[in-house]
């Protein structure tokens, strides 16, 4: 091992000990776009992108290889039109991996799973990435969906708009099925999952977009579950639980004092 560090490499010893040098947070943390990343080294730049056509990408990739490939393909199948390689080589076939929730277990939406593997790709700073990914995850928690809809598709009918209050496929799903009455294996539910890879990889080319241009601004993320973190979460006089998920989808008996 060679122990003579070079300034920039004691920097970042610095900070991952948490010594808070001045100058580590200015130069690790301090740029959070596109040019910070080159500057890293990472091949895989992000390249401004139509937002309509990832939605409608998205859309159709679903049909291709799930919800997670579909989010995925919205975008990477544009770079690789446009701009050639790497990206006309990426193994996007390993997306097929978060497939209604991870092969079919319902975890992770895998709308979700793709669009957070994009920013993963593109956005090296762990703290940019994980709030824009944060950012993306409750949005989904919070909004209705599907909103896309495409002007061909195999369903003629309505398709009912549903609010899950979480990230999880078996929920979403679920919900939608109990509300539209449709069943989980229907045509019906598989077309509302492609409009939603349609709307994921919307959401998440807006977010990549404003990242390139510098502008994204971090949300505000805060959730009625904050105060139930205030107590479980790190720090908190319990301390014994992870997460940012919304708890009252679980746990809504314990929504009043428990405590
Ligand atoms: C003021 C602090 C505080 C807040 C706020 C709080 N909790 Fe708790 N919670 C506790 C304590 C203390 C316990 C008991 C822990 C133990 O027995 O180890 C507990 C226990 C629990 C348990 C275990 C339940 C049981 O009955 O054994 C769950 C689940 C839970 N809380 C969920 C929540 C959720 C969801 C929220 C937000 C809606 C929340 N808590 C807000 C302090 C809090
Ligand atoms: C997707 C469902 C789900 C969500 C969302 C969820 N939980 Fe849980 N939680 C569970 C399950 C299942 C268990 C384990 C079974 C149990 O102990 O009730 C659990 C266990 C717990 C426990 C330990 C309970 C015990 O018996 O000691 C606490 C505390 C808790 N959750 C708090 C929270 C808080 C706070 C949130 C929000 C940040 C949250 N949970 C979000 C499902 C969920």
């Amino acid at each position: 091992m060679d122990y003579n560090l070079t300034r920039r490499q004691m920097i970042r010893l610095g900070t991952s000990f948490g010594m808070g040098l001045a100058g580590a947070v200015f130069f690790d943390h301090g740029l959070s776009s596109n040019a910070a990343d080159a500057s890293q080294g990472n091949p895989w730049q992000y390249h401004e992108l139509d937002i309509p056509t990832s939605e409608k990408l998205g859309y159709k990739g679903f049909y291709k290889g799930g919800c997670a490939y579909g989010t995925f393909y919205g975008a990477m199948f544009q770079l690789s039109r446009k701009h050639g390689e790497p990206y006309s080589s990426f193994p996007i076939h390993m997306m097929k991996f978060g497939t209604s929730g991870v092969a079919g277990y319902g975890s992770l939406c895998g709308c979700l799973n793709g669009g957070a593997a994009l920013i993963g790709l593109f956005c090296q700073d762990d703290a940019v990435r994980n709030q824009m990914i944060q950012e993306l995850l409750r949005w989904y928690e919070q909004t209705k969906f599907p909103i896309y809809k495409p002007s061909f598709s195999p369903i003629e009918t309505e398709i009912v708009q549903t609010k899950s209050n979480s990230v999880l496929c078996h929920i979403s799903v679920g919900e939608w099925c109990g509300i539209s009455g449709y069943k989980a294996s229907s045509k019906e539910r598989l077309d509302r999952c492609a409009r939603l890879a349609g709307d994921v990889s919307k959401k998440t080319t807006d977010m990549l977009n404003s990242w390139l241009k510098g502008g994204y601004l971090a949300a505000n993320l805060s959730s009625i579950s904050d105060d139930c973190r205030a107590c479980h979460g790190r720090g908190g006089e319990v301390d014994d639980i992870k997460g940012l998920m919304d708890c009252s989808i679980c746990h809504d008996d314990k929504l009043s004092d428990h405590y």
